[in-house]
């Protein structure tokens, strides 16, 4: 799908991160934003700092987990601009880091409500108005964590893997009702993001002690000029809608960590 000045995106996580880099981008293209967040707070600066850029904002308040919220943000969305171009499912927490025998069932329902419930309430509430339009896109944000395993995340790595799976059939499905449809999973590396933060303001993880040292795998990957900014994601993401790719992986060493993963997978089917 071209992005084009006039349209409508709505983006769900949109007050932070990966989700405001988006809004940003897209705003700065001329289409009008709808984003959304659990977080009110962080929902209204976020709305205001786009604002005084000069973009047109609707900000609402929705949980992704909760399904009657996603469609009232549906709603909300037809109601200020009468159709939506692009729906970007987006929101996200962390999980605590432990094996997976450790990993709690509240963490597991957390990350199944947020991360895949998250996504397909998106698609529930919005393909339809898309179909009925007879053209439209689908961003689903995964991670790097979707194409390969992540030891110590399992709920984590687990639903993203669920959501580039779901994408891809995804694609399929709104393909066979028009060519003008599509969907897209972004899966990238390390963002510089507060993820932490919000993840620990929202209760998915246990806030570290002000007085910790620096995540270590954040210090090297950024001393390896390997973390990317949210801005930097989300125009990878709009050139992939823009080509209709279904996949995009922006970040160092991402594509090989997947290349690793299907050269095993094709290594072990073959020996059946
Ligand atoms: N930061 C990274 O390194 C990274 C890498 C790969 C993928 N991701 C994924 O990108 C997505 C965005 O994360 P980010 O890094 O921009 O973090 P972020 O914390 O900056 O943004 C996520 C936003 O989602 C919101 N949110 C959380 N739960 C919600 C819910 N139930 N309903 C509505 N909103 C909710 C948060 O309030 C926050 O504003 C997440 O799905 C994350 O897993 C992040």
């Amino acid at each position: 799908m071209q992005i084009q000045s006039g349209q409508v995106a709505v983006i769900t996580g949109g007050a932070s991160g990966i989700g405001y880099g988006l809004a940003e981008a897209l705003a700065a293209r001329g289409v009008r934003v709808v984003i959304s967040d659990i977080r009110a707070d962080g929902l209204a600066e976020a709305a205001t700092a786009l604002r005084e850029t000069g973009a047109e904002v609707t900000a609402v308040v929705a949980d992704v987990s909760d399904e009657s919220s996603v469609r009232a943000l549906a709603e909300a969305t037809l109601a200020a601009y009468g159709r939506v171009d692009l729906v970007c499912n987006n929101a996200g927490v962390v999980c605590p880091a432990a094996p997976m025998w450790e990993q709690d069932a509240r963490t597991w329902q957390r990350m199944i409500g947020i991360k895949m419930l998250g996504v397909i309430h998106g698609v529930k509430a919005f393909a339809p108005l898309l179909i009925a339009q007879g053209a439209g896109h689908i961003l689903n944000t995964a991670s790097s964590g979707g194409l390969a395993p992540l030891p110590s995340r399992t709920p984590y790595t687990g639903t993203m893997h669920a959501v580039v799976g779901l994408t891809e059939t995804l694609d399929l499905e709104l393909k066979q009702q028009s060519p003008n449809l599509g969907a897209t999973v972004l899966c990238p590396g390390l963002v510089d993001t507060p993820l932490g933060r919000n993840s620990a303001a929202l209760g998915a993880i246990t806030p570290p002690p002000a007085d910790a040292p620096a995540p270590s795998m954040r210090t090297l990957a950024a001393a390896r000029g390997g973390i990317l900014s949210p801005r930097e994601v989300a125009e990878a993401a709009l050139t992939a809608i823009e080509v209709d790719r279904v996949h995009t992986a922006p970040g160092a060493g991402v594509a090989d960590r997947a290349q690793a993963r299907v050269d095993a997978l094709l290594s072990d089917l073959a020996a059946d």
